[in-house]
């Protein structure tokens, strides 16, 4: 609960002192120091301790994937309606059970009331720094995506998990995706995190069923289960039954670097639907968890993982003290360094 605290007052600073007008260099350096804020320790966690109780998922970064999905699953090309716009955030689609969950779990916890970025693109930094911080490929970040005042209608999120391959696909080609980033983005998301009896009843009956054996590591591991009929969520079996998409399903258990190359397209695309116009690609750096194996294996190991934050603290300091020849940002930076810093101890203790 005080690392939460910690974090929430990081925010407020950054949007406190940020400004509305940023430059370029100011805002890729706010956005850095968001980010970090993001890869809090035990991030890439399955049993992530720092939310409350009665959340239905601690899974940290399965969370950001979610979320990402969620907001932009009801994205509809043809008149270019929803989209990534934070309309998770700013007025749920909550009361659907398509989205159950989400606004008490963590991903929109952590996404600050003012920040110099919109909401959507803190999602899409969340989505973002969770795939590459918890071992999958780095994909660019742009800004510039519009907050939406209105709800989508969450009823067009393709994402039933027992609905047959066809409706799936639709429902992604109607976002201007295709059956390829259908695979990655459902199956491959499914690299982290498990199913909750709390948020899919239907899925599994136990508290947290992992989708595959390293649900704290973004890796090709899910491909291997669904080759092996071992899937928790039906449709990733059903997507190999598919004459299309069985081939890349078998790739990818066997090449987990064709794997990183396809999510990579697949969900820049995914990020970027929304009509408004996006920046250039930002300049963040997004620090590998080290000891993501360790941390991110199931059943998991007893031992936390010290060195982990140690070693992320001492990078941000490193980071932050090469910025500290710019303006107001780089003070941000800093500050946030710090409670990042404090926030880390406070964890260790
Ligand atoms: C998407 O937009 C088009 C054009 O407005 C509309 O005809 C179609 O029904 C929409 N699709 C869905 C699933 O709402
Ligand atoms: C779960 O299954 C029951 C019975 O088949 C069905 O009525 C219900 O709509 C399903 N719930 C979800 C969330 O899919």
């Amino acid at each position: 609960m005080f690392v939460n605290s910690l974090l929430a007052a990081a925010f407020f600073t950054l949007a406190v002192n940020a400004g509305p007008a940023l430059s370029v260099e100011d805002a890729q350096l706010a956005t850095q120091a968001l980010s970090f804020l993001i890869q809090a320790p035990g991030e890439c966690l399955f049993q992530y301790t720092d939310l409350p109780a009665n959340a239905p998922s601690h899974n940290m970064a399965a969370l950001w994937l979610r979320a990402i999905f969620h907001d932009s699953g009801t994205f509809n090309a043809s008149d270019l309606t929803g989209g990534l716009d934070a309309s998770l955030v700013t007025n749920p689609e909550s009361g659907t059970t398509d989205n159950i969950g989400i606004p008490e779990s963590a991903a929109t916890r952590f996404i600050p009331s003012k920040s110099p970025i919109s909401k959507a693109d803190m999602i899409a930094l969340g989505g973002i720094v969770t795939v590459a911080a918890c071992g999958g490929p780095q994909v660019a970040f742009r800004t510039g995506r519009d907050d939406a005042g209105v709800s989508n209608n969450a009823k067009l999120l393709p994402s039933d998990a027992f609905a047959p391959v066809g409706t799936i696909k639709a429902g992604f080609l109607r976002m201007g995706l295709t059956a390829l980033d259908m695979l990655v983005l459902t199956t491959g998301s499914h690299s982290m995190g498990g199913a909750h009896a709390a948020i899919s009843p239907n899925v599994t009956k136990e508290k947290f069923e992992p989708f595959d054996r390293t649900p704290g590591v973004f890796d090709n591991d899910i491909f291997k289960r669904v080759l092996d009929g071992k899937c928790v969520v039906p449709i990733d079996c059903a997507f190999a039954k598919d004459p299309e998409l069985l081939p890349y399903i078998q790739q990818y258990a066997k090449d987990e670097n064709a794997f990183f190359t396809q999510y990579a397209i697949s969900f820049e695309k995914m990020l970027n639907l929304s009509p408004s116009s996006l920046s250039d690609p930002v300049a963040i750096m997004i620090k590998r968890h080290s000891n993501l194996v360790e941390e991110g294996t199931w059943p998991p190991a007893s031992a936390a993982s010290t060195t982990t934050t140690v070693s992320a603290v001492a990078s941000i300091t490193t980071a932050g003290s090469a910025a500290k020849s710019s303006s107001a940002a780089a003070d941000i930076f800093l500050l946030s360094s710090v409670i990042y810093a404090l926030a880390t101890t406070l964890l260790l203790l």
